[in-house]
């Protein structure tokens, strides 16, 4: 067994980390405050390959493997979590599934251009009553001769607002359950397409979340993705890529949270001495650096199951599950450790703190990675 990364993921990190410093640490607080997406920065992210990490070359992507990409995810959420998400959702809720169930025309019309950085993606599952019932889907999709006709809506979708397309569920034969969903790819020009609420929130500030509407949308049937029917195994076999993507910016807000701990606990004196020599806080430092270290393998674990082909449901499950808890845990203490300074925006903690908490519910919640992992124990 080797735990040692290989050049090209070190040089992933190096890239990645790089790049967070210098464009991203400079905006992070500032676009969390306004709530301004980061155009700028994610079209650069794009020209650095990051949009479509493992994606083969000939289709327009990086022909990385899984583990520099859970890296790159880690690097970038570290200094904005932002960032983080809106990497990961293009490259794991959307060149992925065109990669593993498109045909060579829907590659190359929408794979090549999402996978490149000219265009952003977005995946639309999420109803207001499917949310973790995903198979509840109320949005409809009726076939009429060479096209389907789309109505319904969707909503908490990441990238949302600025995605030029979506890969978008709905029925197609409510009788057959959840082998009645389809999956569909759709452009923000389609007619009947439009932007609702934009979602105001807590945390991933810089990220755009938006509700999607469809009005009698006019879908080409060459648009149908995966085939009919076979929408929910979509949906399903995506998101276990997204919950390592959600794992790893999980892990690289902990060890933001970690890092700023540390240095704090150096600088910051009471009683006559800095922080660090009292043994609550080198207790608080000792279990973060111990659970991001268990986190961080279960990670690496699961991306790298999906490198090598092996299954990775169960991993995915239990790297997310383990990371967002950790990522939770750890901001808390890090604000702990901060005092009455963590609980202002002087400082970054609060900041991690809030961003950890959409982890532990976006892509499955943890209970729903828990019901994922005890439903393959117990079969
Ligand atoms: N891969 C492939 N197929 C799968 C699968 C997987 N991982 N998991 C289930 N399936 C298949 C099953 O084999 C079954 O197929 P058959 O009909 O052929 O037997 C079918 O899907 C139905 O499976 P279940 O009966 O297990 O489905 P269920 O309705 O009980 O759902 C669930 C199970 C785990 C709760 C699922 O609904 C789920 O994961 N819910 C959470 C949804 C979620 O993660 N939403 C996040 C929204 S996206 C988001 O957050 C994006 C963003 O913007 C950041």
């Amino acid at each position: 067994m080797d735990f040692a990364l290989t050049k090209e993921q070190e040089m992933v990190r190096k890239t990645a980390r790089d790049f967070a410093a210098n464009e991203l640490e400079p905006i992070a607080a500032d676009i969390d405050e306004s709530a301004e997406f980061p155009t700028e920065t994610v079209r650069k992210l794009g020209e650095l390959g990051f949009m479509g990490m493992t994606v083969p070359k000939e289709w327009g992507g990086a022909g990385l493997d899984d583990v520099s990409y859970v890296i790159a995810i880690e690097e970038i959420s570290k200094v904005c979590a932002s960032h983080g998400i809106t990497l990961s959702v293009n490259n794991s809720l959307v060149c992925w599934p065109l990669m593993a169930f498109g045909t060579d025309a829907q590659k190359e019309k929408y794979l090549k251009p999402l996978a490149s950085g000219q265009k952003l993606g977005c995946f639309g599952l999420t109803e207001p009553n499917a949310g973790t019932d995903a198979a509840s889907q109320a949005t409809v999709a009726e076939k009429q001769g060479d096209k389907y006709v789309i109505n319904g809506n969707k909503i908490f979708i990441t990238n949302g607002e600025k995605a030029d397309v979506a890969i978008i569920f709905a029925m197609t034969d409510k009788s057959k359950g959840t082998r009645g969903i389809s999956a569909f790819i759709i452009e923000k020009e389609f007619p009947g397409f439009s932007i609702g609420t934009v979602e105001k929130k807590l945390g991933i500030r810089g990220s755009c979340t938006a509700e999607l509407v469809f009005e009698d949308m006019v879908v080409p049937e060459q648009n149908l993705l995966g085939g009919e029917g076979k929408g929910f195994k979509v949906a399903m076999a995506t998101l276990d890529g997204g919950r390592i993507g959600v794992a790893a910016q999980a892990l690289g807000i902990a060890e933001a949270a970690f890092e700023a701990s540390v240095k704090y606990a150096k600088e910051r004196e009471q009683f006559g001495k800095p922080i660090s020599k009292f043994q609550a806080i080198q207790w608080f430092l000792s279990d973060m650096a111990t659970e991001i270290e268990a986190a961080r393998m279960l990670v690496y674990r699961a991306a790298f199951d999906k490198w090598q082909k092996r299954p990775y449901t169960v991993s995915a499950a239990m790297a997310k599950y383990l990371a967002s808890d950790v990522a939770m845990k750890t901001t808390r203490n890090a604000i702990q450790v901060h005092g009455g300074y963590g609980f202002t925006k002087d400082y970054p903690v609060e900041r991690f703190y809030r961003d950890a908490k959409i982890t532990e519910i976006y892509e499955g919640t943890t209970e729903v990675q828990k019901m994922v992992i005890s439903g393959n124990l117990l079969k």
